[in-house]
């Protein structure tokens, strides 16, 4: 299961790309904004920290402008994948830019129609949303269960991407569920390695070895 930080904090993403479990970076206009940077600037400093897929998203809905959106941010590195959202228009630029060698995330998934049509699209990954549904009392990991099952009866080359994800338990089902990879908040990461018991079993080995009154160095 690929780990991708959904992100565009670089201070973070330095931080979990030091653990070595780190494979890609997702970011959004409201991740953007929320960063208070200028967003070519920032993207480029970001595909220079990680070497996995990095998503930088389109702004227009316009096809046309869209289209060349795309084609801009994926001339910034090799490691862009073009974010586009699941309507008509971010299709039609997925498969030209697919087509064309283009990773592209296809995001805004909220049912497996939409992401049969995004695999037909020649989409890298695909972007289903589980917490915003769970908001709705949906089950969003039920979507996760029905896209996996829908393309593992084809051979789709996109791979399922979970976002939205919003605690560990997310992370554990979308792997339950062969998910390929999980884009998540730094700190939904960084709970994953935590335990109480792990906690209070080190304290405990740290105090036995301090009466040993022995060093290992
Ligand atoms: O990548 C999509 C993600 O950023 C959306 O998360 O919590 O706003 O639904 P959230």
């Amino acid at each position: 299961m690929k780990f991708f930080a959904d992100t565009s904090d670089v201070n973070d993403i330095r931080d979990l790309e030091s653990t070595g479990l780190l494979d890609g970076v997702t970011t959004n206009p409201s991740l953007i904004a929320k960063s208070g940077r200028e967003f070519i600037p920032l993207i480029e400093e970001i595909c220079g920290i990680v070497k996995g897929p990095v998503s930088a998203e389109v702004a227009s809905t316009d096809y046309d402008i869209m289209l060349k959106e795309g084609q801009k941010l994926a001339g910034i590195a090799k490691n862009i994948a073009v974010k586009v959202p699941l309507t008509e228009a971010g299709l039609k630029v997925c498969k030209v830019l697919s087509d064309k060698g283009t990773m592209v995330n296809v995001t805004l998934c909220f049912s497996p129609g939409q992401a049969i049509l995004a695999a037909k699209a020649g989409a890298t990954f695909i972007s289903p949303f589980v917490g915003r549904l769970d908001d709705i009392c949906h089950d969003g990991m039920e979507l996760i269960a029905d896209i996996v099952d829908i393309y593992g009866n084809y051979d789709f080359n996109t791979e399922v991407l979970v976002a939205s994800v919003r605690s560990p338990s997310h992370i554990i089902d979308s792997a339950r569920l062969g998910a390929d990879v999980v884009t998540c908040p730094p700190d939904v990461i960084r709970k994953l390695y935590k335990h109480p018991l792990t906690d209070k079993g080190l304290a405990a080995f740290v105090e036995d070895w301090r009466q040993t009154g022995q060093s290992i160095l």
